[in-house]
């Protein structure tokens, strides 16, 4: 279990809080909805050793100046701005390098990153940070253009490339500081210790893994939510949503993680599919901005399981969005970790709204919860026009047998609440074709 020791090893503390009456209400969504949830909600404390470790945050509406005011707090001179085409045609890059401008810093823009973010793209970000002189990286933009800032970053402290770095703590001396400013509500990259990239000669996504790779400041702006296509809002909402329940039932949970992940689904729970019908309205895209954030906060402590494990294979082979991926896996995971025990889906269940009418303090109620979150999952799915099955969206039954025996290899798989082997994971995604 070498990444339980990592996360274990990972440093930071948090304190709760109340909210106070001048907070916005979207601070603190509750997870529970009903006096009989009451139960499952109440706090627990850390009983064994628990470490929770993310960056220095800034929150809200309009927040986005703050990118600047953070790369001069951490000594830039000369940035890199990493992001991608979309992102520039949207304008969001122009408006930061205006407010880094403001700070008396001109950046570097590169913007050289595709969806799925390949192996020779972080070496030609690395190259445009040697030739410019580059000292700190500021990365605008989905998970895609944040792993590729965190691998430009890896490239610059350590050499060699990126793909050396798979796995597990592999990188030895410190990286350039990293501000972080994500332009999606999913992937909680930005605040996370996981850097995701396709190696192109194997057309898998591998997982690098590191408290090194944990940036120093996330600046989350929900307006940079809404120029989000539609197909991306819901994509990286599933995303979310995933992160939040994988963490939830990881075997690396706590306390600490529990809190977030139960907060991150409720969340999405409310607020997903408001912004799909209501996509300029601040209060609905602020909670999912919370949601990624606070899913995000758990997922790099606690890490992740099957459900990341298998869509990282399918990723790579197809360049398919991600969280599309997840939304297709996630109900079938629930179920299969679910019949080994329910019972830790029963917050989830309630989270997401479970119906009065589900008791699920006995056994088989509890499997009635876990049964009832994995449809409602597929029912947002449904909702937010996801495809049903991974046939529709280009995998075949013949990819079956090496997307499962690349899963077996996935970080992510080890920290799953049931043990999976080959076969489990052929049959999990044969039920998802
Ligand atoms: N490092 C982590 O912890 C972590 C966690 C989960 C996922 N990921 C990775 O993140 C990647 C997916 O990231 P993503 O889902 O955020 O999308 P993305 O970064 O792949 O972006 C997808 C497309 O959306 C566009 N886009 C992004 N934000 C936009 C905006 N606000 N307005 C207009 N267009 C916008 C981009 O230009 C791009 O073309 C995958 O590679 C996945 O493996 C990483
Ligand atoms: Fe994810």
């Amino acid at each position: 279990m070498v990444v339980v020791d990592s996360v274990t090893r990972a440093g930071g503390s948090v304190i709760a809080r109340r909210r106070t009456a001048d907070e916005p209400a979207y601070a603190t969504a509750s997870p529970t909805r009903r006096p009989a949830d009451r139960a499952a909600a109440r706090p627990r404390s850390a009983t064994r050793l628990a470490k929770f470790h993310v960056p220095e945050i800034l929150f809200g509406p309009g927040s986005l100046p703050e990118a600047a005011h953070a790369a001069v707090r951490l000594g830039a001179r000369r940035p890199l701005l990493v992001t991608d085409p979309g992102l520039t045609e949207a304008g969001w890059p122009a408006q930061l390098c205006a407010h880094l401008a403001d700070a008396g810093l001109r950046a570097t823009v590169w913007d050289g990153v595709t969806p799925n973010p390949k192996d020779h793209e972080i070496a030609a970000g690395h190259l445009t940070y040697l030739d410019q002189r580059c000292d700190v990286i500021v990365a605008l933009g989905g998970g895609s253009v944040i792993d590729a800032a965190k691998g430009i970053a890896l490239l610059a402290g350590n050499g060699g490339t990126i793909l050396d770095y798979e796995g597990v703590d592999r990188m030895a001396l410190p990286i350039p500081p990293l501000v972080m400013v994500p332009s999606t509500s999913g992937t909680g990259a930005d605040v996370s210790q996981f850097c995701i990239v396709t190696d192109t000669r194997r057309n898998t996504k591998i997982t690098i893994l590191g408290r090194a790779m944990v940036p120093d400041v996330s600046v989350v702006d929900p307006h940079l939510l809404t120029t989000m296509p539609d197909w991306l809002n819901a994509a990286t909402g599933l995303d979310a949503l995933t992160h939040g329940i994988e963490a939830y039932v990881s075997r690396a949970h706590n306390p600490l993680t529990d809190h977030h992940a139960l907060q991150a689904i409720a969340l999405v729970g409310e607020h997903l599919e408001r912004t799909m019908d209501h996509p300029s309205e601040e209060a609905a895209r602020t909670c999912m901005a919370q949601a990624a954030l606070e899913a995000g906060m758990a997922f790099t402590n606690a890490i992740l399981g099957a459900a990341h494990a298998m869509s990282h294979q399918v990723g790579g082979l197809l360049d398919l969005p991600h969280g599309v991926i997840n939304g297709v896996l996630l109900p079938h995971v629930i179920r299969f970790n679910a019949e080994q025990d329910p019972h830790r889906f029963v917050p989830i269940a309630q989270a997401l709204g479970l119906p009065g009418d589900i008791a699920p303090d006995s056994d088989a109620g509890a499997a009635e919860a876990a049964e009832w979150a994995a449809w409602e999952v597929r029912r947002l799915a449904d909702e937010l026009g996801v495809p049903k099955g991974l046939g529709e969206i280009g995998v075949t039954d013949a990819d079956v047998g090496l997307l499962s025996v690349m899963t077996l290899a996935d970080a992510c798989l080890s920290t799953n609440p049931r043990e999976a082997d080959q076969a489990d994971i052929e049959t999990l995604f044969r039920a998802a074709l």
